[in-house]
């Protein structure tokens, strides 16, 4: 007997593939202590009132659904930002939120815009509602918003802007943002994905929530996972539109938002402390990791998030997997479009420490034929 047909547009869908996990390095390479620096997480952790909600949801009822309207978070995100509930919806991550607006506006014969390289999942969601995907290319490691606008079309219904751009970690500024959203024609929705906007503090960095205040169509990401660290339990958020909003609530999954990261999700807002902190070590350790990578004459782009994108000016594949086999997970380039790159997550000093004597060595001799070979 023969499954179902698989349709070809899902055939052709290249699953996600994401930073190597600890457990997987540490059995493969047979090592102990690995470190990872490749999905951007933050290394200090999340607040310690996040992990005494997670404990005391555990000791209640875990036999119960969560409650589906994420009410309490709801109401927190709301009076955070100063915008209405009705203009607010959660996700199983800022992923899912991406997947549901692919859902809600795409099909074919549509198109999503982007620049290259990005995150990926904006491409995800054109290819799964088989809508085409059209870039501008990065220019100096930044979105080119003037190039963006010129691929507007009738069809365009999707722009996904990252700022800061994963993975370059390179920022668009109010001015030209601006003057972007003025060209953008009524039937495109703006994506501002800001994932790791607690980080940024360039004075010249636009706050997307602005925009939504303005009755513009546009849609702000945001998310748990980085700063607040609890990307392990997934939860993301979306402020748009009531209209736009209303919408992603119809294509979400009744549950999509778990009881712990929603408890998590809510003490995390009390603790600005931990937000602070984050914020000072992430800048501590970019400074640390711009001066070795000066040392060392490696070009590098200057983040406004908790990763650096540098530049080995040869193939990375072979220093990746050395690096690996080190036990150091970074990221790299070849599989986000630039072949030369690595990317490392900022981790602590001592992360940071090991990663940087791992890549002076590596640098300062010939490799392994054994990390060759694996490339
Ligand atoms: C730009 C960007 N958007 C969204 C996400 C997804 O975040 P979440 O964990 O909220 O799904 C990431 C994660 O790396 C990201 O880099």
């Amino acid at each position: 007997m023969q499954p179902p047909a698989v349709p070809s547009h899902i055939q052709r869908l290249r699953p996600y593939v994401p930073g190597k996990p600890i457990e997987e390095v540490q059995r493969e390479f047979g090592l102990t202590d690995v470190v990872k620096l490749a999905s951007n997480e933050n290394p200090l952790g999340p607040s310690p009132r996040a992990v005494e909600a997670i404990r005391q949801a555990i000791a209640g009822n875990l036999g119960l659904y969560p409650d589906g309207a994420c009410f309490s978070l709801t109401r927190a995100l709301a009076e955070r930002w100063n915008v209405p509930q009705e203009q607010l919806v959660l996700g199983n991550g800022s992923d899912e939120i991406i997947a549901s607006l692919g859902l809600v506006y795409l099909g074919p014969g549509s198109e999503v815009l982007s620049c290259h390289p990005t995150f990926v999942q904006y491409e995800a969601a054109a290819r799964l509602n088989q809508a085409e995907y059209v870039t501008a290319p990065l220019r100096d490691h930044r979105y080119d918003l003037d190039a963006l606008a010129d691929l507007l079309a009738p069809q365009t219904r999707l722009v996904f802007i990252a700022n800061p751009n994963n993975p370059t970690g390179s920022i668009v500024r109010r001015a030209e943002l601006e003057r972007f959203l003025n060209r953008c024609p009524e039937t495109a929705l703006v994506v501002l994905d800001e994932a790791y906007f607690e980080y940024a503090d360039d004075p010249e960095y636009p706050d997307g929530l602005d925009y939504v205040r303005e009755g513009r169509n546009v849609i702000v990401l945001r998310t748990f996972s980085k700063i607040y660290a609890l990307a392990a339990l997934r939860v993301g958020y979306g402020i748009s539109r009531p209209e736009i909003i209303r919408a992603l609530h119809q294509v979400r999954q009744p549950f999509n938002v778990n009881t712990l990261a929603q408890v998590a999700a809510l003490a995390s807002l009390d603790d600005p402390e931990q937000v602070t902190r984050s914020r000072r070590a992430n800048a501590a350790g970019a400074h640390t990791l711009y001066q070795a990578f000066e040392r060392l004459g490696l070009p590098y782009v200057e983040t406004h998030a908790n990763f650096v994108l540098f530049d080995l000016r040869k193939t990375a594949r072979p220093y990746f997997e050395a690096l690996l086999r080190r036990g150091v997970i970074v990221r790299c380039g070849d599989a986000l479009g630039l072949p030369t790159c690595l990317r490392v997550t900022i981790g602590r000093p001592e992360d940071n420490a090991r990663f940087l004597a791992a890549l002076e060595e590596l640098l300062a001799g010939p490799l392994d034929q054994a990390d060759v070979r694996a490339a």
